[in-house]
């Protein structure tokens, strides 16, 4: 596989170094040089998800990895369904939270963890973090029992929620978490440190990780031909699909999906009231607001970094940006949206009811909706909660973990202190 720097074309790699680099320079995203057309696509809908993925990935990977070896990848990646449900006519919801972290970014996160593993090379590997809640979960359970790869997650003492804490800090392992006396900013500040530090970074084989990395997008990809294969058939043909965005690889992911030829109409972004996208697509102007606190606030994004991977497809494939359906609601319209769901008897939390919302509002006659639910109802809590009047029990995959003691180290705000633990 082929992929070059959006910013800087001529820089080129493959999928290993892609994968290891996750940014390349000017922190340009990497692209594939070449998405190819898959034949066949209602025998490919007709595998499992495990072994039609397998399929999706090797076409889009090509021979850089062999095919037992990519084989066990997404075996070991995708270890967890991804069922839709029927919640109206028309209308499904692709359920992406049954994973190990209740989100859709197990499917990403676990995939990279095996990528890497895969193409590291010799040496140590380090995975360093700082996390404000989510992303230090998907990202320990990730890496969890992988060999020969530490990972370190650093997040700001009592101020992420005690459950968050509960669901990455008591793994043990390879998985090191270190409260830091300080916020979340001061965590990062501290993480950016160590990569600046030349000699640290060689030491121990530093690597972020990141959200930006190529190969969370490829595994995103597998998730749409998931929902379409399991729709009736009849519902395949007008497909719409809604998807709660912030940084807007999920998107990416779905174009992806549609380019290697898996028939979907047209897809709608939806966002909350961070809704640069909807205007930008609306008056054509780019124009970031300051990013708002939201009820979906893992979408409270202004900036989305994977806009330009969605901007390059749109180009290559000749497809027009006017396509592109879009929407944003506030958070009363996403009470009320959540409200609507559960009144027609299905529970989701507020990014997957912003999805629904939008989508409803657009779906025209003769088409099927699918929205995509990014997080099970009880990563959302309190405001599910407080929203429907209802109590949520907690999943087993959380009241596992809650019930499990800390195994975090504690540290002040000091480089000096946490250079010493990573060598360590
Ligand atoms: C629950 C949830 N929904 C939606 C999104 C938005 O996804 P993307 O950033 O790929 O647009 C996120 C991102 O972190 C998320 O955590």
């Amino acid at each position: 596989m082929n992929l070059y720097n959006i910013k800087h074309p001529e820089e080129q790699v493959n999928f290993a170094q892609a994968v290891r680099q996750g940014l390349g320079k000017d922190q340009g995203l990497f692209f594939p040089e070449t998405i190819p057309q898959l034949q066949n696509i209602d025998e490919l809908l007709a595998l499992p998800l495990v072994e039609r993925s397998q399929k999706i990935l090797g076409a889009l990977i090509g021979d850089e990895i062999p095919a037992d070896k990519l084989s066990a990848m997404v075996k070991n990646a995708f270890t967890f369904p991804a069922p839709v449900a029927k919640v109206e006519d028309h209308i499904y919801a692709l359920e992406l939270f049954h994973g190990p972290t209740l989100a859709f970014k197990d499917f990403g996160g676990r995939f990279m963890a095996q990528a890497l593993a895969t193409v590291r090379g010799d040496g140590k590997i380090t995975i360093l973090t700082a996390t404000s809640g989510d992303t230090g979960a998907a990202v320990a359970h990730a890496f969890y029992g992988l060999e020969n790869i530490e990972v370190v997650i650093l997040y700001p003492k009592g101020k992420i929620s005690p459950l968050q804490e509960k669901l990455f800090c008591t793994l043990g392992g390879n998985i090191r978490t270190v409260a830091i006396n300080a916020d979340f900013d001061a965590c990062q500040a501290l993480v950016k440190q160590a990569f600046d530090d030349t000699e640290l970074r060689q030491a121990i084989g530093l690597n972020s990780a990141n959200s930006i990395n190529i190969s969370r997008l490829l595994a995103q990809v597998c998730y749409y031909f998931e929902a379409a294969a399991q729709l009736p058939k009849a519902e395949r043909e007008n497909l719409v699909v809604s998807v709660p965005s912030g940084n807007f690889g999920n998107l990416t992911a779905g174009l992806i999906a549609k380019t290697l030829g898996l028939p979907i109409k047209r897809f709608i972004a939806s966002t909350n009231a961070n809704d640069t996208v909807p205007r930008y697509l609306k008056t054509g102007e780019w124009s970031p607001n300051a990013t708002v606190a939201t009820l979906s606030n893992a979408m409270d994004v202004s900036r989305p970094n994977n806009w330009p991977r969605v901007e390059e497809l749109f180009k290559r494939n000749g497809w027009s940006l006017s396509e592109l359906g879009s929407g944003a609601l506030n958070d009363a319209e996403t009470e009320a949206a959540l409200k609507a769901q559960y009144a027609k008897g299905y529970l989701c939390e507020p990014h997957g009811a912003i999805a629904y919302d939008v989508l409803k509002l657009q779906l025209k006659d003769g088409e099927t909706g699918l929205f995509l639910c990014t997080a099970h109802p009880a990563k959302f809590k309190e405001s599910v909660e407080r929203i429907l009047d209802i109590e949520l029990p907690l999943p087993e995959a959380l009241d596992k973990h809650n019930k499990l003691p800390l195994l975090s180290d504690e540290m002040d705000n000091d480089f000096a202190q946490l250079r010493a633990y990573l060598l360590k």
